[in-house]
């Protein structure tokens, strides 16, 4: 075997060469490692991907039941300050054996304002938040405005008492209303065009 041998004494006699094979060595191994990973499984809730929900609101105790594990779904909803938002997409954060899980189906408005996710601070009961220094106040809504840009808002957080908005209904007034508002923008837009009396009329309506 000298062949072998002067070519095993080319390599370790060259630093050069021992680079290379090093390089060589860790990208087949990152080649294998990436060939033979787990797919990512359907059922492993951080990453299901999970179907937009209908806007709706929820009580407390409606809440409890997105915890991303109570549901088959997998689905994650967490309260702050009154709004409900979707954080199923951050499962790794608030999945279960996630750092931030005691959120999960819980208001985590007084958790999120004073940095701490001791379990003894998510109530059973409405938190109106009315201890809370200003600073602790800022901080909660600083939280709010992240989430915002990063997950959707399902509805409101119901206050004891307080009835479900019917957002079909809101829905409805929301398309009359654009109906409306287009339906006069082309009924004003045709006026305009028809004849001088209408261009007072047009004067009119500024002044007014
Ligand atoms: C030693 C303490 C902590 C460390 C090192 C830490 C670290 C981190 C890191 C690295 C992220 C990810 C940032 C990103 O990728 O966007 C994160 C996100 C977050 N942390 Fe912490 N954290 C700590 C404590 C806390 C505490 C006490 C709270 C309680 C309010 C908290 C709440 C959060 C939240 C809500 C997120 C955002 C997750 C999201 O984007 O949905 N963290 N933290």
């Amino acid at each position: 075997m000298p062949q072998t041998r002067t070519f095993l004494n080319d390599i370790v006699s060259s630093p050069v060469n021992l680079a290379l094979v090093a390089l060589i060595c860790y990208f087949s191994y990152k080649l294998i490692a990436r060939t033979f990973a787990k797919a990512p499984s359907a059922s492993d809730p951080k990453h299901r991907k999970i179907e937009k929900m209908p806007r709706r609101d929820f009580t407390l105790a409606e809440l409890r039941e997105y915890d991303g594990l109570r549901r088959d779904d997998g689905r994650i909803l967490v309260g702050v300050l009154g709004k409900v938002f979707d954080m199923s997409a951050g499962a790794t954060f608030y999945g279960p054996g996630g750092p931030y899980s005691v959120f999960a189906g819980r208001d985590a408005s007084r958790a999120l304002a004073t940095f701490s996710v001791d379990a003894k601070l998510f109530k059973d009961e409405d938190d109106d938040l009315s201890d809370l220094t200003s600073s602790e106040l800022s901080n909660v809504k600083e939280w709010e405005q992240q989430f915002l840009e990063k997950y959707p808002v399902v509805g409101k957080l119901l206050k004891s008492g307080e009835q479900p908005t019917n957002y079909n209904e809101v829905l409805e007034n929301e398309v009359a209303s654009k109906l409306n508002a287009i339906s006069t923008a082309i009924s004003s837009k045709s006026s305009s065009g028809s004849g001088a009396g209408d261009a007072s009329s047009e004067e009119n309506k500024k002044e007014l």
